[in-house]
C-alpha cells in the first residue's frame, strides 16, 4: 500500500508539472484528492491493513498529501502568473502608432457670416445691439406702426406665447427698444444681428431664420446715405465691382420703402435661373423711418431723420457661398458644415 500511495504521488507530480492551465490543473487535482480521487479511495481500503501496519500508512498519507496540496498551490500560481504576463503583452499600447485627431468644431456658417456682417458695419462706425426673441407684440408690430388690422400682420405670421406675447417675425423691434432707450441722443448707429421666427417652412423659407437690422438717426440722414452705405458693405461683402439697386416698395415703418438688390453673384447681371433672368437678387428690406415710428419713440422727426434696413442674413450665405437650398444650413449634415471651418 505505501508503494502505491508513492505511485499516486509521483503520477500526481508529474501532471501538475505538465498542467499547462489552471483548468487542466483543477483536473488533476479532482482526479486525485477529490472525493472520488484515486488517493481517497486508496485510503479508504486502510480498513483492512493490519493494526500496527495503519499509523504508518496513514502518516506516509498525510505527507504525500500535503506535498501534493502544496505543489498544486505553487502550480496554479505559476500558471496565473504565466496568465497574467500574456494577457499584458497581448494587451500592451503601442505608443508608437499614430493617433486618432480630436474632432475640432468650428462656428456654423451663419454665425460666421453674421460676424463678417457685422464687421464689416462696425467698420463704419456702427455697434451692435441685442434684443429679446420673444417679444411684446407692441414692440413686434404696434410701435412700428403695424396696427392690429393691418394686411401687413399677415406677411409675417408667427407663433404667438399669448395674444400679446410671440416670437419677434424680424428683427425690427430692436430699432424701437434702442430708440427708447438712447431718445433724444443722436446720431445713432447701430445693428442688431439675431434669430427670428415666421410660420412658413418651404425650400427658401425656414420657420427660424436670421435678420441684421440697421439703424440710422441723425440730422439730414437721406436715402443716398443708406445707399451709399449698403453699396460699401455690398463691395466688402462680395467684391469691389459689385452694384446695388433700389426698387420702390413698402413697409409701415418705413416711407418710402425700398427692396434692395445686388447684383446676381451667380451670373454677373447677365441673367439666369437663380436671378430669375433679371440679373438682380434682393438681400433686404429699407427706406427712410417712418415720422409717427420715430416720435412714438420718442425722436422729433421734424429735426431728425433716419433710415432702417432688415437684411436676410440666410440670403448672404446662400449668395456668398453658392448654396442653393436653404435648409442646408439646419439639417446638421456635418459634410456640409465642415466645409466652412
Ligand atoms: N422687417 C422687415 C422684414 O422682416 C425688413 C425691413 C424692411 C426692415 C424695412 C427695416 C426696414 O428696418 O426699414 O420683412
Amino acid at each position: 500500500m505505501q508503494k502505491k500511495l508513492r505511485e499516486i504521488h509521483n503520477q500526481a507530480s508529474a501532471e501538475i508539472a505538465a498542467a499547462q492551465t489552471e483548468e487542466e490543473l483543477k483536473q488533476v487535482q479532482i482526479r486525485f484528492l477529490g472525493k472520488k480521487g484515486e488517493m481517497t479511495s486508496l485510503l479508504r481500503g486502510m480498513g483492512q491493513l493490519p493494526p500496527d501496519e495503519r499509523p504508518l500508512v496513514g502518516g506516509l498519507a498525510n505527507q504525500l498529501r500535503d506535498e501534493l496540496t502544496n505543489l498544486f498551490a505553487a502550480r496554479e500560481e505559476e500558471l496565473r502568473s504565466i496568465a497574467r504576463h500574456r494577457a499584458a503583452a497581448e494587451e500592451r499600447v503601442d505608443v508608437t502608432l499614430p493617433g486618432k485627431p480630436p474632432l475640432v468644431g468650428h462656428l456654423h456658417p451663419l454665425t460666421l457670416i453674421m460676424e463678417e456682417i457685422a464687421e464689416i458695419f462696425l467698420g463704419m462706425g456702427f455697434t451692435v445691439k441685442d434684443g429679446p426673441e420673444i417679444e411684446s407684440e407692441y414692440y413686434n408690430f404696434e410701435a412700428l406702426n403695424i396696427p392690429k388690422e393691418h394686411p401687413a400682420r399677415e406677411m409675417q405670421d408667427s407663433f404667438y406665447i399669448r395674444p400679446d406675447i410671440l416670437l419677434r417675425t424680424h428683427t425690427s423691434p430692436v430699432q424701437i427698444r434702442t430708440m427708447e432707450e438712447l431718445a433724444p441722443q443722436v446720431p445713432v448707429r447701430i445693428i442688431a444681428p439675431g434669430k427670428v421666427y415666421r410660420r412658413d417652412d418651404d425650400a427658401t423659407h425656414s420657420p427660424m431664420f436670421h435678420q441684421v437690422e440697421g439703424l440710422v438717426i441723425d440730422r439730414d440722414i437721406s436715402l443716398s446715405d443708406l445707399k451709399g452705405t449698403l453699396l460699401l458693405f455690398a463691395r466688402q461683402m462680395f467684391g469691389p465691382n459689385q452694384q446695388v439697386r433700389l426698387r420702390p416698395s413698402f413697409f409701415p415703418f418705413t416711407e418710402p420703402s425700398a427692396e434692395v438688390d445686388i447684383a446676381c453673384v451667380i451670373c454677373g447681371g447677365q441673367g439666369c435661373r437663380v436671378c430669375k433672368e433679371s440679373g438682380w437678387i434682393e438681400i433686404l428690406g429699407s427706406g427712410m423711418v417712418h415720422p409717427r415710428v420715430l416720435e412714438l419713440s420718442g425722436y422729433d422727426s421734424e429735426e431728425y431723420t433716419a433710415y432702417a434696413f432688415g437684411m436676410g442674413v440666410e440670403r448672404v450665405a446662400m449668395l456668398k457661398y453658392g448654396i442653393d437650398d436653404l435648409r442646408m444650413f439646419f439639417s446638421n449634415d456635418i459634410r456640409m458644415l465642415r466645409q466652412f471651418g
